[in-house]
């Protein structure tokens, strides 16, 4: 008597175990492939291809920057290539925290945060640090946030303020570096650059090919 009304016990227990897993069990899946997978960017890149109709060069390469505008005016870029000596940080573009300046050659102020302090060779997701064997800032000259996608066409094209690139380094600057390329592999749970550097330097040669010409550079009405 006392066997069967242990079982009993034990067989409810059981079933209210597996009702409370039933409920709980698509939540903690969920939450277990959102850990596992990053973060998917709902932006595509069209194909080079889709511009081929465009028979004015000027035009095309025009269309074709605008598409590839998408990566350039991402986050993922954008915060390195900040307004001021400060980085951004998230899809926000928030200042960075802690307080960290560009300094001597974008790796932080002499006597201040480096950043390999906490940015390594690799992103390290338990705590969310991005990282890459050459994590730093963007110099002044090659500032984007707060400008149009022309002007930053501009300055990228011009060598007084591109580190002296010619457009062949530009390209295979922007198709190649794995700097850049930590845009695509982003860690933690960062989204993203849209497509993938492949499709992103395809776009750019084309642009390059089609004579590289810029969106026009509209009047800042923001003062
Ligand atoms: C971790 C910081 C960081 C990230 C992220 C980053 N950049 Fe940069 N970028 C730099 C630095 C630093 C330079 C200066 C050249 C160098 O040292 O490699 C630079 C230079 C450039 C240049 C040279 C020309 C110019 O005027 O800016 C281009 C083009 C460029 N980056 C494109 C990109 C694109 C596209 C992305 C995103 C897909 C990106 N960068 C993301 C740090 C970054
Ligand atoms: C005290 C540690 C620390 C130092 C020093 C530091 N960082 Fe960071 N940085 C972080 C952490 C943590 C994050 C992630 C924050 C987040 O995503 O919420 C981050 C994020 C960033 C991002 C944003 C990436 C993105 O697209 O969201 C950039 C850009 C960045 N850091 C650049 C720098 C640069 C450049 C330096 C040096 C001048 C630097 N950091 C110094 C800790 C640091």
């Amino acid at each position: 008597m006392r066997l069967l009304r242990q079982g009993v016990m034990a067989l409810g227990a059981g079933a209210f175990a597996a009702t409370l897993l039933a409920f709980a069990g698509p939540a903690f899946r969920g939450e277990a492939d959102a850990a596992m997978e990053p973060p998917v960017n709902p932006v595509k890149l069209k194909p080079v291809s889709a511009f081929a109709d465009i028979k004015n060069p000027n035009e095309r390469a025009v269309a074709l920057f605008e598409e590839a505008g998408k990566v350039l005016m991402s986050p993922r870029c954008m915060n390195c290539h900040p307004a001021t000596e400060r980085p951004t940080q998230t899809n926000k573009m928030t200042p960075h925290q802690p307080l960290v300046v560009r300094g001597e050659g974008g790796m932080g102020a002499a006597g201040g945060l480096a950043c390999n302090t906490c940015h390594h060779e690799t992103n390290f997701d338990p705590a969310g640090v991005p990282g890459h064997p050459q994590w730093h800032l963007a110099p002044a000259e090659m500032a984007w946030q707060g400008k149009s996608l022309g002007q930053i066409c501009e300055q990228i094209k011009d060598p007084k303020r591109n580190d002296g690139k010619d457009m062949a380094a530009l390209v295979k600057h922007m198709a190649e570096d794995s700097l850049v390329g930590w845009a695509w592999a982003p860690g933690a749970n960062r989204t993203p650059a849209p497509g993938s550097q492949k499709e992103f330097g395809d776009l750019i040669k084309a642009w390059a090919a089609a004579g590289a010409a810029c969106p026009k550079i509209v009047a800042n009405t923001r003062g």
